[in-house]
């Protein structure tokens, strides 16, 4: 029997970010948001002494010891076996945290298949090892990050403005490239504060309507994704003019968003944005309940 569970997306709704420090990462503040995209995640317990095996869909994602996967597995337990299968459907190097998503999912899963009883706040622990934006998913849908990410205060979700249109072009952004141009650039607010989410941190705004959220919304890696990869700033600029209302970059890129306080209204942004802009678009809830299903 194995044990099924959905990883999901995320966007970031807000990404505000200081100067890179001594450690080589840059202090952030964020508030994250798990949208209803989802790869799916099958674990069991396998042969004894057989290790990890991950098999994946997707021929472009290797399978070895570098998938966030097999990582996450390994720092859990290296002495223990597993059987994996991944089901890709978030898009690589879309700023969408996959990776980091299907790492939290693995820490949680075989902390429970292999009956270990490591509190939450062990796993973020190890997760902060494995990526940036690993502790958050392990306090999804709705958080507000500080630190590197690691420093995670769950908060809520959009109330009002519930729904996203994702638009998702085939371009696959470097992450550390679009940081490093951060620095050219010059870019990073002092007042970050690197150890903590400040106690006001976004209140009030989960009970906004999309119209006034989308006002307060900012993603500081947007000038340098978009001087890295021209193409990406054209085409927001674009679907702004498209859509009538401002379109963000969640993480360091490539996707785009804007939000909806209705289904309907997402979806046609969807089919506006594939219609005049021939992008791949979909619209999703935003922090959409668990799916996590034993079969
Ligand atoms: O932790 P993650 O794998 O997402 O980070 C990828 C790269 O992005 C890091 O190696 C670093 O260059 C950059 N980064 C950063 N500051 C952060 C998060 C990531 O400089 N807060």
């Amino acid at each position: 029997m194995p044990l099924i569970v959905e990883s999901p997306a995320k966007i970031n709704l807000h990404l505000r970010i200081g100067p890179r420090q001594a450690d080589g990462f840059h202090p952030l503040l964020s508030w994250m948001c798990t949208v209803a995209l989802a790869d799916t995640l099958a674990f069991d317990l396998g042969p004894t002494g057989a290790g990890i095996e991950l098999a994946c869909d997707r021929a472009d994602l290797p399978a070895d010891s570098t998938n966030l996967v097999i990582r996450a597995a390994a720092a859990l337990d290296p002495e223990r076996s597993a059987r994996i299968r991944l089901t890709k459907r978030i898009p690589m190097g879309a700023g969408l945290g996959g990776g980091s998503s299907n790492a939290a999912t693995t820490l949680v899963a075989l902390n429970d298949l292999w009956g270990l009883d490591k509190p939450l706040d062990a796993l973020a622990a190890i997760g902060a090892t494995l990526g940036s934006d690993v502790p958050f998913f392990l306090h999804a849908p709705s958080a507000a990050c500080a630190g590197r990410g690691q420093i995670v205060r769950a908060i809520a979700p959009p109330a009002v403005a519930r729904w996203a249109v994702l638009i998702l072009p085939d371009l696959s952004m470097p992450t550390p490239a679009v940081y490093r141009r951060f620095d050219e650039m010059g870019l990073g607010e002092v007042a970050i504060d690197p150890a903590r989410v400040p106690p006001d941190a976004f209140a009030g705004w989960s009970s906004l309507p999309s119209d006034a959220l989308l006002e307060h919304l900012i993603n500081a890696l947007e000038a340098p994704a978009f001087s890295l990869c021209p193409e990406l700033g054209r085409l927001r600029r674009d679907a702004e003019a498209l859509l009538e209302r401002p379109v963000r970059m969640s993480g360091s890129g490539s996707s785009l968003f804007s939000l909806f306080d209705t289904s309907d209204g997402a979806q046609r942004a969807a089919r506006t944005v594939l219609d005049g802009l021939s992008q791949r678009s979909m619209a999703v809830e935003l922090a959409p309940g668990k799916g996590s299903i034993r079969v």
